[in-house]
């Protein structure tokens, strides 16, 4: 038996992703810019168990079995046992059935950007697996593509690529995550019972319908420069207001698709109406907002606001039951929103509309853990979960 563990992070976009030039090698429209985040808050956990004696392929994602059948799953090993060939190694561990188990240390329901670090999680442990060299971000690709920039810690790029088969579209780091310190990020989770319609679907619907989207896919090269230059300067005005555009133009393309699609909540525009409004406030970008396919707030801001951003949330959407950790995550300091600022805003209190915050920093990339305590599966390969007294198995054998 072989096996092997790892963790990979979760990235939010500040260029975003939107439409696929090819549905089946995952090949994107435009280039798009990430910030990976730190893994001691958002992370999946991905243990990879290859046995001659296993008669089947299994997964069990957070606490489930799972199809192993699913066409993205097979459209990552294809790839991975295709390169492992390639590479000439891998030997007859290729031809063994495996064991996959995979978990996030944050609850999935929270409609956190899920897959991205999942399937970042299963190409970085499989690549592991099979001794693979050099860049894996296309295999991640296969199994969705903004986890393509989770194979990174840091900034990170993912070019569009223009070769039919793909082969130039892949991520790169511009900076790590140590480059900018002090940049901080607070993830608003909105309370939202609705179903959304998936990113892929959704991308998919754009693509055909919306004329808006071609304008878009012009100016997304323009607005890579100006996300990456403000990066590497470290200049968060201008970070800022080109993540805080750049969202919008996103939200406007849903809106423009046919029938519609509209990812954003009340709450997610009161959060908009506040952030400017403090900005305002403050003669200058100090927080800046985005947002993917559903109503959840990705804040980012530099360290010394965090306080006072926290504050103001709090204000607004204070939560229902004050015993609960509202913040997660790094600790914040207590601070008192300015009265005069509080006076002009025109919102009303929601108590309850945000359910919790998570206050986390930009980080590394994928980690293979050795500590043997930290493999998910025992020595029959199955979840420890499920045979918690079985004996675990060697985390790198
Ligand atoms: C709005 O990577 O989930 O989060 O490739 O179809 O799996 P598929 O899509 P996915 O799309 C992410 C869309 C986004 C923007 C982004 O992360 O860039």
């Amino acid at each position: 038996m072989k096996s092997v563990t790892c963790t990979a992070p979760v990235n939010i976009a500040v260029v975003k992703y939107w439409g696929k030039r090819d549905e089946n090698l995952v090949l994107p429209l435009n280039s798009s810019v990430s910030v990976t985040l730190s893994q001691d808050q958002l992370r999946a956990k991905t243990t990879i168990c290859a046995c001659e004696h296993f008669t089947e392929n299994k997964i069990w994602l957070n606490g489930r079995e799972d199809t192993f059948e699913s066409p993205r799953i097979q459209n990552l090993l294809k790839e991975v046992k295709n390169r492992a060939k390639q590479q000439g190694d891998g030997g007859k561990i290729l031809d063994w059935k495996i064991h996959i188990c995979s978990e996030n240390n944050f609850p999935t329901a929270a409609g956190l950007a899920s897959s991205a670090a999942g399937y970042a999680c299963l190409a970085f442990t499989l690549a592991r697996l099979y001794r693979l060299e050099g860049d894996i971000s296309d295999i991640a690709r296969r199994g969705s593509g903004s986890a393509c920039r989770s194979v990174h810690g840091g900034f990170v790029v993912w070019d569009k690529g223009d070769k039919d088969d793909g082969t130039d579209s892949i991520s790169r780091q511009i900076a790590p995550h140590t480059h900018w310190p002090d940049l901080h990020v607070l993830i608003l989770v909105v309370s939202d019972k609705k179903k959304h319609i998936g990113s892929s679907e959704g991308m998919q619907t754009t693509v055909r319908s919306s004329e808006l989207m071609l304008e878009r896919v012009r100016q997304v090269p323009k607005r890579v420069d100006l996300i990456s230059n403000a990066i590497l300067s470290k200049d968060f005005d201008s970070f800022a207001t080109h993540t805080m555009k750049e969202s919008n133009q996103l939200h406007a393309v849903c809106l423009d698709t046919y029938p519609p699609i509209s990812y954003l909540t009340d709450v997610s525009r009161q959060v908009i109406t506040l952030v400017h409004a403090y900005n305002k406030y403050c003669g200058q970008n100090k927080v800046a907002y985005t947002f993917d396919a559903g109503p959840n707030a990705c804040l980012y801001l530099l360290e010394e606001n965090v306080a006072m951003v926290t504050a103001l949330i709090k204000y607004l959407f204070p939560p229902e039951d004050v015993s609960e950790h509202f913040v997660t995550g790094l600790p914040v300091d207590e601070a008192k929103v300015p009265e005069d600022f509080i006076s002009t805003l025109n919102l009303p209190i929601q108590q309850g509309a945000i359910k919790y915050m998570i206050h986390t920093v930009p980080g590394d990339g994928p980690q293979v853990l050795t500590d043997n305590d930290e493999c998910l599966l025992n020595e029959n390969g199955d979840p420890n979960y499920l045979v918690p007294e079985k004996r675990k198995i060697d985390c790198v054998s």
